[in-house]
């Protein structure tokens, strides 16, 4: 018997619902730069220069050329195997997503239901007016992207010091309460509030899965470890909750 039926067959069979709490290494087989790994971003840039608030109002022009660059870097990307295995799912069970990541490869892949924490690298909003624009848009404005109402086009993205959106947050919460299995894949689990969800998980007596050929912060938390890529994982996992249907 695999790893993969001996330790979670039984599981997947009598589960309905699966929540997948995702993080960069998801994305690190598409070619998405991690945030904290060998060549992760935040070893070559400095979260303080670039993704806040303070930093965007010092220069616009900067920030927006930055994740114009990490735009075009996801733009050449594609889903892999894991989130198309993750979208697959949706095929024999209520599948939710709650992802940290900004690069919508889940919703590429085809998953359906994606709460993003962090927010989305082609979604932008004006900080006067609140209007907001698709990154296409925004892409052929000039240097400093400004609204119609002069106010000044940021990206919609979660930077330090700001809050998550609450409507997906709540949204997140409500279906880690309900689901069956939450699965933790390719998050270091350090960054908060996002790593509350599946301590709060844990306390509530969920079956926690992680997924991460490294150990991490939320390691210590969950019931079984797959110590893999998420790409090969996942496509086991989906391979296996087929076998069960069948
Ligand atoms: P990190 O870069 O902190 O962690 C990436 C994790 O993915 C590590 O634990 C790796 O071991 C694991 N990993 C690498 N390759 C993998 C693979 N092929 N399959 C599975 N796992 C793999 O990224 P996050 O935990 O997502 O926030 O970082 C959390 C937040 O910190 C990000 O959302 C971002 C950052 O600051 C904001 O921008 C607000």
């Amino acid at each position: 018997m695999g790893i993969y039926e001996d330790k979670l067959s039984e599981k997947l069979s009598s589960a309905k619902w699966l929540v997948f709490f995702t993080g960069a290494g998801m994305s690190a087989e598409s070619g998405v730069p991690t945030f904290r790994g060998e060549d992760g971003i935040w070893k070559k840039f400095s979260p303080r220069e670039l993704a806040n608030v303070d930093a965007f109002m010092n220069n616009p022009a900067l920030v927006t050329e930055w994740y114009k660059h990490r735009r075009k870097i996801v733009r050449q990307t594609n889903p892999n195997a894991g989130h198309i295995a993750i979208a697959e799912l949706e095929r024999y069970f209520e599948v939710t997503v709650v992802t940290q990541n900004v690069d919508n490869l889940h919703s590429r892949a085809g998953s359906t239901k994606v709460y993003e924490l962090h927010g989305n690298l082609e979604k932008n909003f004006c900080m006067d007016c609140g209007t907001r624009f698709d990154s296409g848009g925004v892409d052929t404005l000039p240097d400093i992207p400004r609204c119609g109402c002069g106010g000044l086009i940021r990206p919609d993205i979660v930077w330090f010091g700001e809050n998550l959106p609450a409507e997906q947050f709540s949204k997140a919460e409500l279906a880690i309460e309900n689901c069956d299995i939450l699965f933790i894949v390719g998050t270091s689990g350090i960054v908060f509030p996002a790593a509350h969800l599946p301590m709060n998980a844990k306390k509530l007596g969920k079956y926690l899965v992680e997924i991460n050929p490294m150990e991490s912060e939320l390691s210590y938390y969950c019931d079984v470890v797959f110590r893999e890529n998420a790409g090969k994982s996942l496509a086991a996992i989906s391979k296996l909750a087929a076998s069960l249907q069948a």
